[in-house]
């Protein structure tokens, strides 16, 4: 048996398979912050086995092969689902139900009507989903001794639960939540079945973890308020069903050697040629198309930034990096329709023969996003909430122009790095107009003080340091309750 044993459970895989036309199997590593982060502990907890859905046709077949598969440095069990309980996870419960709770997208008035299609999203979704991934990661377990399983995000919220019901109360469980945690009031949208539910469940946990340490408030204020649980804020602990759980944050990061390297790859270079060519000064955006990342009000606060200083207009180029995002879900499929419709009304008001106000490109071209985090002179980072937003720490290391971040103090990534950014209200345009036109008429020694102090705010935080305090209270938590 394999002692310390470690198991990280995710919806998104960090590889997808595809079969070339030769009919060989191929793979592309994943994208996002998310899974480019848990190559880290991966690769750090030897031999870790990473438990993951099925995403694509050749990933079913590599889910239905006995064993564990192993690519490069990581060992990989996919989870095979059936495809309409998998659409009723992802594509109705998870999102957008559950993102838009806790990212604050419905305002209590507009918050959607939920109904029997609920209940059966979570019966028929979300409940068999989580079941097959507790499964796979009881079935890991079997041979491990004091084995750490580390679940991840909003997809698994009753993983714990179903977990424990088949191995109890050996292993340690850290569940860690990687969007926003909002107060109590905001879960009472939700049906009862559900919130109190997701609270139970990560509640059957040893370590529950997030981004800052005001979702973790926000969190234990839930335990207390919606569950009557017992609560010890300032210790970080919440008693119920006769089990401490600890809550603690860490705040994520990024591998800034690894973005060092991407920076000087022969494809990021080709990339500049066409980013250094783009009239003026450059402001950036790189997101996925997703409300939460208020694209559109970011377009509107650059157009009311060319209003406001007309002397401004042909001086500056807005490249906005959107990569598609979850499309097959109504409300983001009308928001990438959104975004495209308001980059084009700015362009329409001030664009002229030889100046382009936004370049707006929604694909995924990571290359492309690398040369336009070299390049900015200002980073719009305006999301309505964000977990922690990676995009501002990868920005900020790669950066040669001492480039400005204009940051939502909405983003996780505020608590870090609001001394040397220019935080704005993610709601006012007149807030982000401001803040657009002060980044970009900035004096060159205030830049590059600010530049630098927000580099080396990245580099004192590194993705290894967020794994280390994890598992540096993991071992702590098993001492104190063996
Ligand atoms: C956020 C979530 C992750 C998710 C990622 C990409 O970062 O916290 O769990 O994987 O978005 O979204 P997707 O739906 O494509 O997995």
């Amino acid at each position: 048996a394999q002692s310390g044993g470690v198991v990280i459970v995710s919806n998104r895989a960090p590889v997808t398979f595809s079969r070339s036309e030769s009919g060989e199997r191929t793979y592309a590593r994943g994208a996002g912050g998310l899974v480019t982060a848990l190559n880290a502990v991966s690769r750090r907890a030897e031999g870790a086995l990473w438990i993951a859905s099925a995403a694509s046709e050749e990933d079913v077949r590599v889910a239905r092969e006995p064993g564990v598969c192993e690519i490069e440095d990581l060992r990989i069990v996919l989870v095979e689902h059936d495809p309409s309980a998998y659409d009723l996870m992802y594509n109705h419960l998870a999102n957008p139900l559950l993102w838009f709770v806790q990212h604050g997208l419905y305002d209590l008035p507009y918050a959607p009507e939920l109904g029997g299609e609920t209940l059966r999203a979570w019966e028929e979704g979300y409940l068999p989903t989580n079941r097959n991934f507790a499964r796979a990661a009881a079935e890991a377990l079997s041979d491990m001794e004091e084995p750490v399983v580390l679940l991840h995000d909003y997809h698994l919220y009753m993983v714990p639960e179903l977990l424990r019901e088949e191995v109890g109360e050996e292993p340690l469980i850290s569940f860690f939540v990687h969007i926003p945690w909002p107060e109590p009031g905001l879960w009472r949208v939700l049906p009862s079945y559900i919130r109190e539910g997701v609270l139970r469940s990560l509640l059957r946990s040893d370590i529950v973890a997030f981004h800052t340490r005001r979702y973790a408030r926000n969190f234990m204020a839930s335990a207390a308020e919606l569950l009557g649980a017992e609560v010890d804020p300032r210790g970080g602990a919440v008693r119920w069903g006769g089990r401490e759980v600890w809550v603690r944050s860490y705040p994520i990061s990024i591998d800034p050697a690894e973005f060092e390297e991407a920076a000087e790859s022969p494809e990021v270079l080709r990339e500049e040629e066409y980013v250094r060519n783009l009239p003026g000064a450059l402001l950036v955006r790189v997101d996925r198309a997703d409300l939460s990342k208020n694209v559109v009000r970011g377009f509107r606060a650059y157009g009311r930034m060319l209003e406001l200083h007309p002397e401004m207009r042909g001086r500056v180029t807005f490249l906005a990096q959107v990569q598609p995002s979850r499309g097959d879900i109504p409300e983001y499929a009308a928001y990438a329709e959104a975004i495209r419709r308001s980059a084009g009304e700015v362009n329409e008001a001030f664009g002229t023969p030889s100046w382009r106000p936004v370049e707006l490109s929604m694909q995924d071209n990571f290359p492309r996003s690398v040369a336009a985090y070299k390049n900015y002179d200002a980073l719009l980072v305006n999301a309505v909430r964000d977990g922690m937003n990676l995009v501002a720490k990868e920005a900020a290391v790669v950066n040669r122009k001492d480039g400005v971040l204009i940051l939502s103090e909405n983003a996780g990534a505020h608590e870090e790095l609001k001394d040397n950014a220019l935080s704005v209200n993610p709601f006012d345009l007149d807030d982000q107009a401001a803040a657009i036109h002060r980044a970009l008429t900035m004096p060159a020694a205030e830049r590059a003080r600010r530049a630098r102090a927000l580099r080396e705010a990245v580099l004192s935080n590194t993705i290894e340091d967020w794994v280390a305090a994890q598992m540096h209270d993991m071992a702590a938590r098993r001492k104190a309750f063996s």
